[in-house]
């Protein structure tokens, strides 16, 4: 097969395609052949040589994927050949074929492309899982969603909505109108306006029930501000830091706050299964019927797989950049 190879570490350049061994499905497992994959910034920091690739899973980049099953293993039970599906992957997106666990599948509706369909399982599980899994999420609360452009604050917004909560988003400003189109209930230029400030306004000075950051070292302080009494702040990235300079940390005692921080890909199968298993039970038949939606900013062909990383680099996608996958 072909895959999205690179030789050393370094920028979009790194990236060609070239031959690669096919993968073969074990007892369990399906061989999917790929139609569409989607980028993610830690495709980005592994392409750099910053992500090193958990023990056992492909170093191939790509994290999803959306194609047709064309292999069944050993003891699958729950899928045919010819049956189209997305999947969450521990990588090994980036080729022509995969092979993905069967409790890892999602079945595609018929109304639900390849492109589309790739681009809904890492964010969506990542911000399903921060949202229910960690926070627990209550019908009524009001959620800061950080980065509310990024593929997984698009997802966050959406299942907010779905679980009758209210999501409130920083983004920069160009990107408001989409996000109120998505489901955003108000928007915050965190380029020109105090995020905490605009919170304590729109709760009536009472915070947030839950936060999700992507932002880490530089919005810690004002994450705390912004947090209501048992508030629960779930940690998922760091794109503006590791480091936090000086901080009063009484808030933490005062409002009683959580504070997880969370991965998806370093976590055991086990727990993939089950994360996967709730949303197919909790979000997946919106899909069916459109109340959630994926958000895909532009699809690129893999031979283009250079530009698109470029294109994410430059932060000015609002959702997710799809590959598709050529023969
Ligand atoms: N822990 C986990 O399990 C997990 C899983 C998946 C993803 N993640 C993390 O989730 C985040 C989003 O990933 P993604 O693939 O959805 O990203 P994405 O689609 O590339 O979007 C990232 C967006 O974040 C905003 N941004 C970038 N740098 C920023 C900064 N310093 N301060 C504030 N906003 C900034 C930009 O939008 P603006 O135009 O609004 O600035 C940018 O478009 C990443 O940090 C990723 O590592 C974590």
């Amino acid at each position: 097969m072909k895959a999205i190879q690179f030789d050393a570490p370094g920028g979009p350049d790194v990236l060609y395609i070239g031959e690669y061994e096919a993968p073969q499905p074990g007892p369990g497992q399906v061989l999917v052949h790929i139609a569409a994959t989607a980028l993610n910034r830690a495709d980005l920091i592994q392409r750099r040589g910053k992500y090193p690739v958990p023990a056992g899973q492909s170093p191939l980049l790509g994290l999803e994927m959306a194609g047709t099953v064309i292999e069944t293993g050993t003891d699958v039970t729950d899928f045919e050949i010819g049956d189209n599906v997305c999947a969450l992957m521990n990588g090994g997106g980036y080729a022509q074929l995969a092979v993905v666990d069967q409790e890892m599948l999602l079945r595609l509706p018929g109304n639900l492309s390849f492109t589309k369909a790739a681009a809904i399982p890492e964010v969506f599980l990542t911000a399903y899982q921060a949202l229910h899994f960690i926070a627990d999420l209550q019908k009524g609360e009001q959620v800061l969603i950080h980065a509310g452009g990024s593929g997984v604050g698009t997802a966050a917004i959406q299942l907010c909505r779905l679980a009758g909560a209210t999501p409130i988003v920083t983004a920069s400003g160009g990107k408001h109108e989409r996000l109120k189109e998505i489901g955003a209930a108000h928007c915050i230029d965190y380029k020109k306006e105090n995020f905490a400030e605009r919170v304590k306004e729109i709760t009536d000075g009472q915070g947030v029930n839950v936060l999700l950051d992507f932002v880490g070292g530089s919005y810690f302080a004002q994450n705390l501000d912004a947090l209501a009494l048992e508030g629960r702040m779930v940690c998922l990235g760091f794109l503006g830091g590791f480091n936090v300079a000086a901080l009063n940390l009484a808030p933490i005692l005062r409002k009683r706050l959580r504070i997880e921080g969370t991965t998806l890909r370093a976590r055991s199968q086990a727990y993939k299964y089950e994360l996967t298993a709730g949303f197919r039970r909790d979000c997946w038949p919106a899909f069916v019927d459109r109340k959630l939606r994926a958000v895909v900013d532009t699809i690129y062909d893999w031979e283009e797989v250079d530009d698109a990383h470029r294109y994410m680099e430059s932060n000015a996608n609002l959702g997710k950049i799809v590959l598709t996958i050529g023969e």
